[in-house]
């Protein structure tokens, strides 16, 4: 049946079947491993997407022990960090582990697979709509500010690098609200900003993953219509499992 749906489309390109999940929360004292899910997902899909927190507290030894579950992934795996691989200063290390355990994190950069163009950032804070927050008042709050700004601007470069077809833009932070409705309102500022959605529709992409809100929902759109997915591992979606099934 996979098989089936992994044949060309009808002009002759070939579907990319990509699971994407986020907020794995690797902690030192986890009791269960991701490995049975890496090898489920290698079978269903031909890439895995991560959408950041991929450690708990962004510890050395945690993104040790991802790696050594990811040995039972057979497929390509594609990613960005979240806030909480930041937690502990040690981003370089966490990194440098995933790198070498052939994850491809990206910062502001695209890469190509099989006719695909991945694009990733984290994104940051800020808000949405109408409401985000504005470059106003204290040099905190336009520190603030200058880096949701900077998050788009790499969003922006890392787009034009793209030459496919087809994009999917790979967010830790939300682009819009729809797909954090169901988080208290309160912190709706803190889940992600609108300038990354304002970037996104300035290109035509196929699809946008995030994660970071673990009680949002599965699915929306930026205004200009681009397709829009949270993908934290906590949030239900139509494929019942804990990773999202897309085809591009
Ligand atoms: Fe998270
Ligand atoms: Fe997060």
């Amino acid at each position: 049946m996979v098989d089936d749906i992994k044949d060309s489309t009808a002009d002759g390109v070939r579907t990319l079947r990509i699971a994407a999940m986020g907020d794995l929360h690797v902690s030192e004292d986890a009791q269960a491993s991701y490995r049975d899910l890496f090898s489920e997902i290698s079978r269903e899909a031909d890439v895995l997407v991560l959408t950041g927190d991929l450690t708990n507290l962004g510890k050395p030894r945690e993104a040790e022990l991802l790696a050594e579950d990811l040995r039972n992934c057979s497929i390509p795996v594609v990613g960005v960090l979240g806030n909480h691989d930041y937690e502990s200063g040690a981003v370089e290390d966490v990194t440098n582990i995933l790198r070498q355990a052939e994850v491809r994190l990206l910062d502001g950069q695209a890469i190509e697979i099989e006719q695909v163009g991945f694009v990733g950032v984290k994104g940051f804070v800020g808000g949405f709509g109408a409401r985000m927050l504005g470059s106003f008042g204290e040099p905190a709050i336009k520190a603030m500010v200058a880096e949701s700004v900077n998050e788009a601007m790499q969003l922006e470069n890392a787009m034009r690098q793209v030459r496919a077809k087809r994009t999917l833009v790979i967010l830790h932070y939300a682009p819009i609200a729809d797909t954090v409705a169901g988080e208290p309102l309160e912190i709706f500022p803190f889940l992600g900003s609108s300038r990354l959605a304002e970037t996104i529709d300035r290109f035509k992409v196929s699809a946008v993953v995030h994660g970071h809100a673990h009680r949002g929902s599965y699915e929306g759109q930026t205004p200009g219509g681009a397709k829009v997915y949270n993908v934290a591992m906590h949030v239900d979606k139509p494929s019942g499992r804990p990773y999202a099934l897309l085809e591009i």
